[in-house]
């Protein structure tokens, strides 16, 4: 078989495809052929060794996939040879085939193709547990959304207008930010041009949960509009800055700060990650959910994909196709 491998962390020009022969599965896995997986920015992160898992070498990065079971490692019953899966698999995803935690695997619905599988795990499932479980967003309070034509981000827009909330989203380009709108958002900020704070305020006087992917000057600015009893979900640093909080804020505004890793949640508790995709098949099912793929990329051109990426050029998802 065929796949992405890196022999060092030396980054994605270390990346090359190349034949080699995958092992079966391990207790406690299953075996998938992978029909497309899901770039996302970790996997820029794992192939510098700069992410927390750090896999041995050589290995294949692909932290997020869809495909067919294929076989099944000792222990395994929760999905069977044959069954369509997508899931967050750790490491992988990059080749036509992977051994994955079969604890981690959901079903792919009838009506998704293979693309929107591999597309979906991480988005949705990030943004849903982080507005449900941790955030606990009610229909009518106001969500702030920042980085929100991106991978997470969009997804948070949907899911927020799907929750009942008022969505506001920022975004560095006027043409992000006109994609957010199209996919619900109530008003938008072009921080690149436009002052965050001063906008929250004029639009609905402050935020009641905030959603940050980005970090740095975005969440600077969420300390100075988050309402009384407000969450800031912190979820990533894309602007590379990793803000500092002067405690005297969430003390005076009364406000809290909370994060939420959805790799951690496998790890250490798989039943709310399943209880999230419980609720997202749902929301699925009644159509209100668009993923959005910006570009698509042959198994040979995944370092393209991941430079698209990281170059700010993407919009939603960027997905590998594995199987032309
Ligand atoms: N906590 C979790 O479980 C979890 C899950 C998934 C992802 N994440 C994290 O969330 C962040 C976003 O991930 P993603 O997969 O959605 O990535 P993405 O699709 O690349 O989106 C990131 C967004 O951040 C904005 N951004 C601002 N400054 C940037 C910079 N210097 N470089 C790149 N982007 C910048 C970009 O929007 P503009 O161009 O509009 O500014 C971009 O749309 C990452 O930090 C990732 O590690 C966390």
């Amino acid at each position: 078989m065929q796949g992405i491998r890196l022999h060092s962390r030396d980054g994605i020009d270390a990346m090359v495809l190349e034949e080699f022969d995958l092992p079966a599965p391990g207790t406690g896995e299953a075996q998938i052929a992978v029909h497309a997986a899901g770039v996302n920015f970790g996997d820029t992160l794992m192939v510098t060794g700069q992410y927390q898992e750090k896999p041995d070498l050589p290995f294949s990065p692909g932290m997020e996939a869809a495909g067919e079971v294929i076989a099944l490692g000792a222990g395994v019953d929760n999905v069977s040879v044959g069954d369509r899966v997508m899931g967050s698999i750790g490491y992988g995803g990059f080749a036509e085939a992977a051994n994955v935690p079969a604890a981690n695997l959901t079903p792919v619905p009838d009506d998704m193709d293979w693309a929107t599988a591999a597309a979906f795990p991480v988005a949705y499932g990030t943004s849903h547990v982080a507005l449900t479980y941790r955030s606990h967003l009610k229909s009518g309070e106001v969500l702030l959304v920042h980085g929100a034509a991106g991978g997470v981000g969009l997804t948070a827009v949907e899911l927020g207008k799907a929750m009942g909330a008022t969505v506001i989203a920022t975004a560095g380009s006027d043409d992000k930010v006109a994609l957010a709108r199209d996919y619900g958002a109530d008003y938008g900020i072009n921080y690149s041009s436009e002052d965050i704070r001063e906008k929250v305020l004029k639009y609905t006087g402050g935020a009641d949960v905030i959603y940050d992917p980005v970090g740095g000057d975005a969440f600077k600015a969420s300390l100075r509009c988050i309402n009384f009893e407000g969450r800031i979900i912190v979820i990533g640093f894309a602007s590379g800055d990793i803000p500092k909080i002067p405690t005297n804020y969430p003390l005076v505004k009364c406000f809290t700060v909370d994060g939420f890793v959805w790799g951690a949640y496998h790890r250490k508790k798989v039943a709310v990650i399943h209880e999230g995709y419980a609720g997202l098949q749902k929301i699925w099912a009644t159509g209100a959910l668009k993923p959005h793929i910006s570009k698509r990329y042959p198994l040979a051109n995944t370092a393209d994909a991941m430079r698209f990426l990281l170059a700010r050029k993407s919009t939603g998802k960027v997905v590998i196709e594995t199987r032309e």
